[in-house]
């Protein structure tokens, strides 16, 4: 059973690497994802999300099941970037925090979807915006790393909340261990990367 992790989970600082196979127990796990990020009204949710060292997100920029298009992007690579413009951004592993972020307004990206069709597409908007967010995902990166700095003093006591919450789990859950996380994600990466 997967769950969203939430900051400061180490997980989320990790740097996926590209996939090499898929099979029917990836494929449940995004199914599995999917109905997470439906669950708690996301339009992107990446792997690193739910503690799995994966280069792959899912995405329907609906959020909603029975609307929109559900596209999964496996190893995207982004290029082409152009524009900018600051946004307000939310991340379902900071619940409840909000903040102006600037990203490139247009950007060509390459992955493949489940089926190993590719995706080679110049996309804008929020498409864009969702894309660059879940990438950065990808590479340990949060949305949170990219706040202006008065955005960062707005954050902060947010920030420091959530610290102080994870760490009074991990003193009572074996699974948020440090070494129990590498072991959990070696294991992942042995098998599909
Ligand atoms: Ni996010």
């Amino acid at each position: 059973m997967l769950k969203i992790i939430e900051f400061p989970h180490p997980t989320l600082r990790h740097k996926s690497k590209p996939i090499k196979r898929v099979d029917s127990q990836l494929r449940s796990v995004i199914r599995e994802m999917f109905d997470l990020m439906y669950a708690a009204n996301g339009i992107g949710l990446a792997a690193n999300q739910v503690n799995l060292p994966l280069r792959l997100f899912v995405a329907n920029l609906a959020g909603k099941q029975d609307e929109g298009e559900e596209i999964v992007f496996i190893n995207p690579v982004i290029s082409r970037e152009r524009g900018n413009e600051e946004r307000e951004e939310g991340c379902l592993s900071l619940p409840g925090l909000y903040g102006f972020v600037r990203r490139s307004t247009s950007i060509r990206v390459n992955a493949f979807t489940l089926d190993g069709t590719e995706i080679d597409q110049e996309v804008s908007g929020m498409l864009a915006r969702m894309i660059l967010h879940e990438t950065d995902h990808l590479d340990g990166v949060l949305f949170i790393d990219r706040l202006s700095e008065t955005g960062e003093i707005t954050a902060r006591d947010t920030i420091e909340t959530f610290k102080r919450n994870f760490e009074d789990q991990a003193r009572r859950d074996p699974d948020l261990q440090p070494q129990n996380i590498e072991a959990h994600l070696r294991e992942w990466e042995a098998r599909y990367c």
